[in-house]
This record gives C-alpha cells, sequence and structure tokens, in this order.
C-alpha cells in the first residue's frame, strides 16, 4: 500500500486525545483512512450502512470513475475492451491481469472449452425443481450444489483447485443457465459443441434442438458476447461484497458464488434488467409512448414507490458507459432482425429522453444504467425476460471468481465481520 505523507487527525469534543490515522493512496480514486486500529485506540466503531464511504479491500481489478462515466479493466477501459476483445480474453485479463497473447490465447479458449459439459448427474438434480421454478432460484441452486459433484476443486485455499474451479464455472455456467431454460419449456438439453464460440455455443444450447442443424446468428452472437463482457465484472458491488464475504470464511467456491447469484437476483441490482423490461411492456400496456409522461410524473412523486428501473446507480453519477455501448448493440441487434420499429425500444428511448431533461434526474444525477437497454437486446435475442438475470449471473460468474481469488490469494486476508451500533433493549430478566 502506498501511504500518503498527508495523516488524518481525529479530534473529540469530550477532551479524549487526538488520534491519528494514516492514508493511503491508491494508483487513481480516492485515497482512504486506515481505521483498522481505531476500536482499540478509542473503544468506537465507526458507522457506515450500505458502505457510503467505506473501502472494504484493495483491489487491482476494475476501476470506475462515476463522476466521468469510466469503467476499467485492469486498466482497460470497456470501450476498447468491448471492441476490440472477446468475452474469453476478457476472462483471462479479469482472472490474469494481462490480456492474453495468441499462444495463450489459444491454451485459454481450448481449457473452457473443454469443461462446458457438467456432470450428467447434475440434469436428475435439477429435475427436482419446479417446471415453473424462477431460473434464479434453480441457478442459485445448481451453482451451489455444483459444490457436490466436484469435490477435487473445493479447498479454497489450496491455488490449484481455486484454478479449476475458476475454469469449471467459466465453462459450466452457460451449459447451466441453457438447461435451466430448457427444463422450464420441456425441451431436452443440448449437450455443448466446443467447435463455437463461447457465446455461439450458449445459443446453440439455448435455441437449437436435437431434431434440426442449428446455425449461429453473427450479430446476435457478437451482441452476446458484447453482454458478457459488459457484465463480466463491476469493482465491489452487492453480489461481489457478498461472494467476498462468504469466501472470506473459507468456504468452497461454488458455495461462495452461489452466494453471489443470490444476491444478484434483487431488483435493485441484477434484477434490475427484468424490472425495467416489465416497466417498459406495463407503460407499453398502458398507451406506449403517449404515456411517458404520467409515468414519470409518477416516479417523481414522493409518495409512490415507483422508480424509473434501469436508471441510477450508487456509483455512476454520469452516463453509464456500458449503457452507451448496449445503446449500440441494441440499434445492431433490432436491424439485423428487422425490428427497427420495435415499440419497446421507441418508448425506452423517449423515457430516456424525457428523463435526462428532466429537473428530478438531472439534480439526483440518475441516468440510464447498463440495464436500461440490455433487457431490449436479449428479448430480440429471443430470451425469456425471466432469464436476463440468469445470464447477468453467467457473466458476473468470473468477476466474483477473480475478486475471490484476489481476496484469498492476499496472504493478510482476514474473514469478514462488520460491527453494529446495537440499539436494542440492555440486558433484562425472563419473568
Ligand atoms: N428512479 C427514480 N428515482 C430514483 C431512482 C430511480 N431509478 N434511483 C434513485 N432515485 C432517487 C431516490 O428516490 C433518491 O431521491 P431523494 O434524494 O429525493 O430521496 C435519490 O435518487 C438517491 O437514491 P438512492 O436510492 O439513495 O441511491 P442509491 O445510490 O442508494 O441507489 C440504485 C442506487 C439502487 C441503483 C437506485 O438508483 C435504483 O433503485 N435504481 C433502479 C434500479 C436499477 O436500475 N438498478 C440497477 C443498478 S445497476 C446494476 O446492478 C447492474
Amino acid at each position: 500500500m502506498n501511504v500518503s505523507d498527508t495523516k488524518a487527525n481525529l479530534s473529540f469534543s469530550n477532551g479524549s486525545p487526538d488520534v491519528e490515522l494514516p492514508i493511503y493512496k491508491g494508483t487513481i480514486g480516492p485515497d482512504v483512512i486506515d481505521i483498522r486500529k481505531l476500536y482499540a485506540q478509542t473503544d468506537m466503531f465507526t458507522f457506515d450502512p450500505g458502505f457510503m464511504s467505506t473501502a472494504a479491500c484493495e483491489s487491482s481489478i476494475t476501476y470506475i470513475d462515476g463522476d466521468k462515466g469510466e469503467l476499467l479493466y485492469r486498466g482497460y477501459p470497456i470501450e476498447q475492451l468491448a471492441e476490440k476483445c472477446d468475452y474469453l480474453d476478457t476472462c483471462y485479463l479479469l482472472l490474469k491481469g494481462e490480456l492474453p497473447d495468441a499462444n495463450q490465447r489459444e491454451d485459454f479458449h481450448k481449457l473452457v472449452t473443454q469443461h462446458t459439459m457438467v456432470n450428467e448427474q447434475m440434469q436428475f438434480f435439477l429435475r427436482g425443481f419446479r417446471r415453473d421454478a424462477h431460473p434464479m432460484a434453480v441457478l442459485t441452486g445448481l451453482v451451489g450444489g455444483m459444490s457436490a459433484f466436484y469435490h477435487d476443486s473445493t479447498d479454497i485455499h489450496n491455488p490449484q483447485h481455486r484454478e479449476i474451479s475458476a475454469i469449471r464455472l467459466i465453462a459450466k455456467m452457460p451449459t447451466l443457465v441453457a438447461m435451466a431454460y430448457k427444463y422450464g419449456l420441456g425441451q431436452p438439453y443440448m449437450y455443448p459443441q466446443n467447435n463455437l464460440s463461447y457465446a455461439g455455443n450458449f445459443l446453440r444450447m439455448m435455441f437449437g434442438t436435437p431434431c434440426e442443424e442449428y446455425q449461429v446468428n453473427p450479430v446476435l452472437e457478437k451482441a452476446l458476447d458484447r453482454i458478457f463482457i459488459l457484465h463480466a465484472d463491476h469493482e465491489q458491488n452487492a453480489s461481489t461484497s457478498t461472494v467476498r464475504l462468504c469466501g472470506s470464511s473459507g468456504t468452497n467456491p461454488f458455495a461462495a458464488i452461489a452466494a453471489g447469484v443470490a444476491c444478484l437476483w434483487g431488483p435493485a441490482h441484477g434484477g434490475a434488467n427484468e424490472a425495467a423490461l416489465n416497466m417498459l411492456e406495463d407503460i407499453q400496456a398502458m398507451g406506449g409512448v403517449a404515456k411517458v409522461g404520467e409515468f414519470v410524473a409518477k416516479v417523481k412523486d414522493k409518495n409512490s414507490s415507483v422508480r424509473l428501473m434501469g436508471f441510477g446507480h450508487r456509483v455512476y453519477k454520469n452516463y453509464d458507459p456500458r449503457a452507451k455501448l448496449m445503446q449500440h448493440t441494441c440499434n445492431e441487434v433490432l436491424a439485423e432482425l428487422g425490428l427497427e420499429k420495435d415499440p419497446l425500444f421507441a418508448l425506452a428511448k423517449a423515457l430516456e429522453k424525457i428523463a435526462l431533461e428532466d429537473d428530478y434526474f438531472v439534480q439526483r444525477k440518475l441516468y440510464p444504467n447498463v440495464d436500461f437497454y440490455s433487457g431490449i437486446v436479449q428479448r430480440a435475442i429471443g430470451i425469456p425476460v425471466k432469464l436476463f438475470t440468469g445470464i447477468f449471473a453467467l457473466a458476473r460468474t468470473v468477476g466474483w471468481i477473480a475478486q475471490l481469488n484476489e481476496m484469498i490469494g492476499d496472504p493478510d486476508y482476514k474473514i469478514g465481520r462488520p460491527r453494529q451500533l446495537y440499539i436494542g433493549s440492555t440486558r433484562r430478566d425472563v419473568a
């Protein structure tokens, strides 16, 4: 850690002695005040529910400048990665810190491809679920269940186990998501086909059947690959912090990633793409673009709990750079499928325009996030709304693993254990 020359001084109005706190500098972004010894020195905790001002770890994986609207994976801007790399290159980068050279790329693609099949027994496990179960409920179970099938990669303290479980999770997530989808439909599972790209293989497992050849559409393949890249990591968000906290107990990697899947499900996080599309469909049913003003008024009404889903972000106080890329992909996919006049796309653009000009959103710095357009793209590809968050989980798996491995690989890591301000009753006796 880079220690700053500046120190923070904490003083108290009751005459208690001042406390000097060290400050550390990152390579970019805000400095941090080290409060680790604060409790020992003052008998006091800090209070920061929701982690509004707390850095919970050091990390060299992803950097977000929320004011600029900038996202970097290992220093590379998301725009360049989306244009010049594919998802597996991005996975390599997130896991290993550098983009692969030609040989490393070939080896890594081969390695992931060789692990795409899941243990045959997993389909019987899947059959225990109701066919109408939410795919995220199924995925939480399946990912956690992997620890019951892959015993040889469950020791989180063993670097080889961590490496194999990482590859297994990245390789098998598309297979599991597609199986969850096929199970709900009542169609046979499609085994992975290893001469296809990561995204192409997923499209075939989702939309192919054993009855006929499936032709991968390159525009949809590229769009899906881009969705994967844009969702691959996003530093210490709720699900990533969940994975870190869960993994900090030394639990196995599959269990820690399953905790991330469960957290991602929520509508304030990964569930927002599903919620955003449902919202657009509701407005469409109310009368479409003509009703946008009425809907925005409801969002602004302090007495209503309606939010503009796909808008706002804890960190971005500017346009989410992923939303721009997604909007571009949205245009490409709709053009390819002859859906340029898609009413939901028109509605989304109208909503975005009104919101970006409205004082309520401007003052609160609320801009579209990645989920605002990703739902429209996924729907056009044919992915059912209920599966949107599952696609997000598939893509984010690599980020969760990279963050988990970064934490476990740090010799100074400790089990995560937040403290509290207790406001309950003092000791009392049962009558
Ligand atoms: N629509 C309307 N108002 C909003 C929205 C929204 N989408 N988001 C925030 N606000 C308002 C709040 O009402 C609040 O207003 P107030 O100051 O008058 O009370 C103000 O903006 C700040 O909101 P907070 O909830 O305090 O902001 P926070 O940073 O905690 O929340 C969050 C971020 C949860 C993402 C929020 O913007 C939201 O709920 N957005 C909709 C859900 C969504 O799209 N989530 C996806 C996040 S991206 C991802 O997970 C990939």
